[in-house]
């Protein structure tokens, strides 16, 4: 699954990995586990938006804010499903296993992407 999501920043790619870990776990979670491995994905997904954003604070990206806004969406989205769990799981059960994925695919691969070009031309040490 690495595979087409590699971005060759280690860092990156760490936190990648690690959110399809707990995707993973996620899907194959009992009623009574589902609950609090979304909520341990949420902020995952806190600290690996704020780790990237640092970057881009830090090293003036050019892109930041579409980056920025993309990254508030998908996390707005999570905590909506999220919410929507608690009452009904089919909600949180269907983002999850139908939807999580695909979002988390399209963000790397289009937008992570070219703040991993700019971290090479730029020759940024992180
Ligand atoms: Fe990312
Ligand atoms: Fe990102």
């Amino acid at each position: 699954m690495r595979d087409e999501l590699q971005l060759n920043i280690e860092p990156m790619d760490a936190k990648h990995d690690e959110f399809l870990v707990l995707l993973k776990e996620i899907k194959a979670s009992s009623d009574s586990e589902f609950l609090a491995l979304f909520e341990s994905m949420i902020e995952h997904t806190k600290e690996h938006f704020s780790f990237e954003e640092e970057i881009m604070d830090t090293h003036n990206f050019y892109d930041k804010k579409e980056h920025f806004d993309e990254h508030e969406n998908l996390l707005n989205e999570m905590q909506y499903f999220y919410e929507k769990a608690k009452k009904m799981k089919m909600f949180g059960r269907s983002y999850i296993n139908d939807y999580a994925y695909e979002k988390f695919k399209r963000h790397v691969t289009n937008i992570d992407s070219q703040l991993a070009m700019f971290i090479k031309q730029n020759e940024i040490k992180l």
